[in-house]
């Protein structure tokens, strides 16, 4: 079978590198990106490098449940063979979405949690799933009290790791719940794209010091293309190869509590 791939956030940076080289690969892919002018131009990027490719762009608000509901039920039945849930934010400001989640959560956590759940019963067996977190995760707390931040409680760099920590606590919890897929973490290090400009006056003059030193996107997302063709789940994907789950990480029944907080948050999107 072609192997078809959900890439979200495919619009720049990491996800269009995805798509570009998925695409050399003769993968499939679809492109789930909520500006659909932005992904057109992505797309036909892509098939200037790569004319014979099959990219599909298929619209997505990740901020809004409803919007990550009806791109699930926009797939068919066993064609996907891979979910690389790359988007993500740094909310520079304390903002709820419509469905009365912070935002960076909303984005970076409960959307790729919920898109995920509801394709567990549409992707292939063997299907990869990729989540996109962060080396911040290592400096992040999260419980089940931390889903919903308080605006007394939202800091940018805090609230953006926690969510990414959440992420990961889903992929364990996650590849314990359905074993037929394999399920890998993927740390791009620092790349050189709009994600690190935080919001403030001060990004420019930060941008001309680290910019040169971030990684390039096409090299940044080097670990999620590996862990997407990986035959061994539950590994963290980062620089050239994948190791084991740091112990930090390893807290069963912290991710149990997690997954059914998170459920009942969602149930009326399951
Ligand atoms: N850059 C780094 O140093 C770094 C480090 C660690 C982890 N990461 C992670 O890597 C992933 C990719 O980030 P990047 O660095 O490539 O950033 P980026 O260039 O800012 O790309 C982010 C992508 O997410 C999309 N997105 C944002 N909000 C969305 C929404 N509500 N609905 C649908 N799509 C949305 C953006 O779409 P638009 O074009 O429409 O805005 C864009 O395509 C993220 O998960 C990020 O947290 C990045």
């Amino acid at each position: 079978m072609k192997e078809t791939v959900i890439v979200t956030g495919a619009t720049g940076g990491m996800g269009f590198a995805a798509v570009d080289a998925l695409a050399a690969k003769g993968c499939s892919v679809i492109m789930a990106c909520r500006n659909r002018a932005k992904a057109e131009v992505a797309r036909s990027n892509a098939l200037s490098h790569h004319p014979k490719a099959e990219i599909e762009i298929s619209e997505v608000d990740l901020s809004s449940l409803d919007s990550v509901k009806s791109l699930a039920d926009s797939v068919r039945q066993g064609t996907v063979t891979g979910l690389f849930n790359n988007a993500g934010i740094i909310s520079r400001d304390y903002c709820l979405t419509a469905d009365g989640f912070e935002k960076t959560f909303a984005v970076n956590y409960f959307a790729p949690w919920l898109l995920t759940r509801l394709l567990a019963d549409k992707l292939a067996d063997g299907a990869h799933i990729v989540n996109m977190i962060s080396l911040t995760c290592r400096y992040a707390d999260i419980s089940v009290d931390r889903l919903q931040p308080s605006r007394k409680d939202f800091r940018q760099l805090k609230t953006y790791a926690a969510s990414k920590r959440a992420l990961l606590s889903f992929s364990l919890e996650f590849a314990r719940r359905y074993p037929q897929f394999v399920v890998n973490v993927a740390d791009p290090g620092v790349v050189g794209t709009g994600m690190i400009d935080l919001g403030h006056w001060y990004d420019s003059i930060a941008d001309a010091i680290f910019k040169p030193l971030c990684k390039k996107p096409e090299n940044g997302v080097k670990p999620a293309l590996h862990a997407l063709e990986s035959e061994q789940g539950v590994r963290y994907f980062v620089g050239k190869g994948s190791h084991e789950m740091d112990k930090r990480y390893l807290d069963s029944a912290l991710d149990s509590s997690i997954w059914d907080a998170t459920e009942h948050l969602l149930e009326n999107y399951l």
